[in-house]
This record gives structure tokens, C-alpha cells and sequence, in this order.
């Protein structure tokens, strides 16, 4: 199995030949100068005899692939089997793209000669509306790699249609509901998006309503509701595993979750107000991360210096923790440090409106201005505006802890792992810092 590093990196057009161009590498992407594109020396040809491997295979060079207009993924279909959920429903919403994931290697091969047949068989007029061309079938681990596959809320629609039960109470942890992956599904649903569930199992339903319901980005949606939800038919119906409980007159226990909205949007709806920016100190900063700095009025706290290069420098160890929380090796989605560069546009609205949120649940950020030569030749790291928050008890933002601090642009800083912070502003003439963090996806923040 094979995923994409990042959302971007996946070629869509040889699922979905029909709805989405092959990845850029065109003259319009390359006169973009933030966008890198490196052209693979051969690209694949079809038949595929391995579909997803290949996919990834012929986009891994790219950076950035989706062309305007491409239609994106809205349903999944984790677990889905021998893909009767989306047999079902590609003429209900024909102009959506759904993709199931499955990780039986034989089961996957099905469902793919499944839908080529499907396709060829409803090419033309007289097919059904769609012509199968909106489904697909990956195999791959849903448990590790979705925010590889999927950007954040980029999915209207999660089916989990009778999963594996996994009866004994040591095994529950491999259940494919659990709260570290409601975390994964919450930031790959869109708001107002569904989670649906069902099962024959009474234990794994009530298990399921439970880590649902008290996840505070979901809420149950009343069974009155669903009456009108054109897929519920087909998510109680169409799957090969529901027509054999149906078979064996098994019961059917149905749960709907919709994605609520991000909470910094409930908290600056409920609460507006206007704080202060002192400006930033090692010590006012300290629940939240660093300041790296050696021209601080702490500069007492820094490590003693050693002489080095010759004696002709000082050299200051260890001034910042980096931390990654992740175990695995990145092979299996584990950590790689990322240096990155940002460059920010200046921010002149007073007061500065924040608008959203965001943290990093398993790695330090570091953020260091650097100088850039402008037109004029001279140097631009100026201010910026630094705004964090500690976790609430509701794992949401606590904004009574909300703090701002304005930063010189020889101050560095980290944010420790999970700390709410405001996505980097800079105040007065544009800065650029570079961002190092370790974390396999750089869009797997909250
Ligand atoms: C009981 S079957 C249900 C299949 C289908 N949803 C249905 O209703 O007919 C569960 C499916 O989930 C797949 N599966 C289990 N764990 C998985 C994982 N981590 N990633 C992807 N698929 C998985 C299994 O191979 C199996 O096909």
C-alpha cells in the first residue's frame, strides 16, 4: 500500500478519467512562482495492474496537481467492502465523486472490475445517469492515512456501514470509531457534513453513539431527519453486508453524526471583545512555547555560550525543546521535520480581527523571522503578531486563556505541541520566517 504525502500529491484523473485531468505541468503552473513542478521522466500507461500504487507513483513528483474545475471527493466509504454502498448511490448523486477504501487486496481487485464493467456497460446515452464514473475503489489502511488522501473539509459524506465488530474488549482499541480517529474525521469532514453508521451489533452501535456523541464536533442527527436523506436507503440496503443480516433477519442499528462548525467560530460569535499585544516576553510566553531570542531582557536564563568555530564565535545550545509526540517511523506516518518558508503579507486592519485557530497535536513549531533582500536591497523581518490559547476542557480553545503579544523580528518563537495559535501576522513591512516542524502533513493541524 502506498499513500500520497499530502491531498495534492494524489492523481485523481486515473480514477476518475471522466471528471479530473491528470496532474499539472503545464506552462500556467509553472508561471506561478510559488508552485515547484517537476515532470516524472515516464509517465505510466494503462492498464494499471496495480491502480493505487500507480497513482501515487506518477504524481509523487508533483507539488501541485488538481486543475481548476476537477472535480474533488465529497463521500467515503470507509470498510466498504464489496462496494454495493456505491454501486447504489453513483446515479443518486451522479455528479459527485465518492471512493471507497478498502484493505483486503482481493476485495479491491473485485470492486475495481466491478466498476470498469459497470462503466463499460452504461457508456452513452442509455446508461444510467453518471455511467458509474463517479466511483472508485482504493486499498489502503483507513486506520493511518487519510489526512494524506483527504484535505480538511474536503469530505461531505463518511459512511462506516457495519464495520468490524471486533467483539473482544482488548481488541476494541482496533475499532474503527475511537477518539483519536474522530479527531482524523472531524478535520477531513467538512461542517455540516455526515457521518453515518450502522450495524448489527448492539455493542458496537451503543460504542459507536457513544465516542460520537461526545465528541464536541459531532452531534447526532434526529432520526426524523433522515427520513428525507436519499442515501439512507442504500446505506441500510445496498451493502453486501446488510443484504446478509437482512438474509438472516439480523437487526439494523442505524446512527447519523453531522460535523459541527470549528469552535473558534462559536467562541468569537459569543464572545467578542478586544485584547491587548503586550510586547512578547520569554516569561509572559512561557505556557505557551518559546521565545529564542539572545536580546531579550532575560538574557540571564540563556544557556552559557561555548566558543566554537575557531573562537570565533559563541555558540548557544538547546535554545528551543522541539518535540514530536509521534512514534512511528515516517515510512508508516510517523514524523519527518519540515523547513519551510512563509511569506506574509502585512496585516493593517486595527484592531486585528481573529478569525481562526489552529494547533499541531503531536510536534513543536518554530518560527524565526529572517531577512530577505527587497527591490531596494534592504532587510524586511519586521513585527509580527503572535496569538495563542491553551486547550480547553472541551478540547476546544480556551479563550479565557487567550493571549496576544507582538514579537521584534529578532525574536523567534515555538509553539508547544497543541497549543492554540493564530496562523502568523505580520505588522508592518512583510516577513518572512521559516518554519520548522515535525510533522509528516503539514495540513494535520486542528
Ligand atoms: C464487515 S465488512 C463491511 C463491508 C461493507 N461496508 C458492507 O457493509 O458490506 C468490513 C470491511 O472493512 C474492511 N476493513 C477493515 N479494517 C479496515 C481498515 N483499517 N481500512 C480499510 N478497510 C478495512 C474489511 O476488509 C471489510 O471488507
Amino acid at each position: 500500500m502506498v499513500s500520497p504525502v499530502h491531498p495534492g500529491a494524489m492523481d485523481w484523473s486515473r480514477h476518475y478519467p471522466k471528471h479530473c485531468s491528470p496532474p499539472a505541468h503545464s506552462l500556467d503552473a509553472l508561471a506561478d512562482p510559488d508552485v515547484t513542478v517537476q515532470v516524472p521522466s515516464k509517465r505510466p500507461h494503462s492498464p494499471p495492474d496495480d491502480l493505487d500504487a500507480l497513482c501515487m507513483r506518477s504524481c509523487a513528483p508533483y507539488t501541485a496537481t488538481a486543475h481548476a474545475g476537477d472535480k474533488r471527493v465529497e463521500f467515503a466509504d470507509i470498510g466498504c467492502g464489496y462496494g454495493g454502498l456505491m454501486v447504489g448511490l453513483a446515479s443518486v448523486y451522479p455528479d459527485t465523486l465518492m471512493l471507497g477504501m478498502e484493505i483486503r487486496v482481493k476485495v479491491q481487485e473485485y470492486v475495481y472490475q466491478r466498476i470498469q464493467a459497470l462503466r463499460a456497460q452504461n457508456e452513452g446515452p442509455e446508461g444510467v445517469p453518471g455511467g458509474y464514473q463517479n466511483i472508485s475503489i482504493i486499498r489502503m489502511n483507513a486506520m493511518k492515512f487519510l489526512p494524506n488522501f483527504f484535505a480538511k473539509g474536503q469530505l461531505t459524506k463518511l459512511f462506516f456501514l457495519f464495520p468490524d465488530p471486533h467483539f473482544k474488549k482488548k481488541k476494541h482499541k482496533a475499532r474503527i470509531i475511537s477518539p483519536t480517529l474522530l479527531a482524523e474525521y472531524a478535520y477531513i469532514l467538512h461542517p455540516g457534513g455526515i457521518i453515518y453508521t450502522i450495524t448489527d451489533v448492539k455493542d458496537l452501535h451503543e460504542w459507536m453513539v457513544k465516542h460520537l456523541t461526545s465528541h464536541p464536533l459531532f452531534e447526532r442527527i434526529p432520526d426524523d431527519e433522515l427520513a428525507s436523506d436519499p442515501a439512507i436507503p442504500h446505506v441500510r440496503q445496498s451493502t453486501e453486508e446488510g443484504k446478509k443480516v437482512e438474509r438472516n433477519n439480523g437487526d439494523k442499528f442505524l446512527a447519523c453524526f453531522r460535523r459541527m462548525d470549528d469552535p473558534i467560530a462559536h467562541h468569537t460569535h459569543l464572545m467578542p471583545r478586544t485584547i491587548d499585544a503586550p510586547l512578547l516576553t520569554a516569561e509572559a510566553y512561557a505556557p505557551f512555547g518559546q521565545v529564542i531570542s539572545l536580546a531579550d531582557a532575560n538574557r540571564a536564563n540563556l544557556p552559557t555560550p561555548s566558543a566554537a568555530n575557531q573562537n570565533t564565535a559563541l555558540r548557544f545550545n538547546r535554545l528551543a525543546d522541539l518535540v514530536n509526540l509521534r512514534t512511528l517511523p515516517e515510512s508508516d506516518g510517523g514524523a519527518a521535520p519540515n523547513l519551510c518558508v512563509f511569506r506574509c503579507q502585512p496585516q493593517r486592519q486595527r484592531p486585528f480581527p481573529l478569525k481562526v485557530l489552529e494547533r499541531h497535536p503531536y510536534s513543536t513549531q518554530l518560527f524565526m523571522p529572517v531577512a530577505s533582500p527587497k527591490e531596494s536591497g534592504a532587510l524586511n523581518a519586521q513585527r509580527y503578531l503572535v496569538v495563542v490559547a491553551a486547550n480547553g476542557p472541551d478540547d476546544r480553545p480556551d479563550c479565557a486563556t487567550l493571549k496576544a503579544f507582538i514579537a521584534e523580528k529578532w525574536q523567534g518563537i515555538t509553539y508547544s505541541p497543541g497549543v492554540w495559535h493564530h496562523p502568523m501576522v505580520a505588522l508592518d513591512e512583510r516577513l518572512v520566517g521559516p518554519l520548522e516542524e515535525a510533522n509528516p502533513n503539514p495540513t494535520l493541524c486542528d
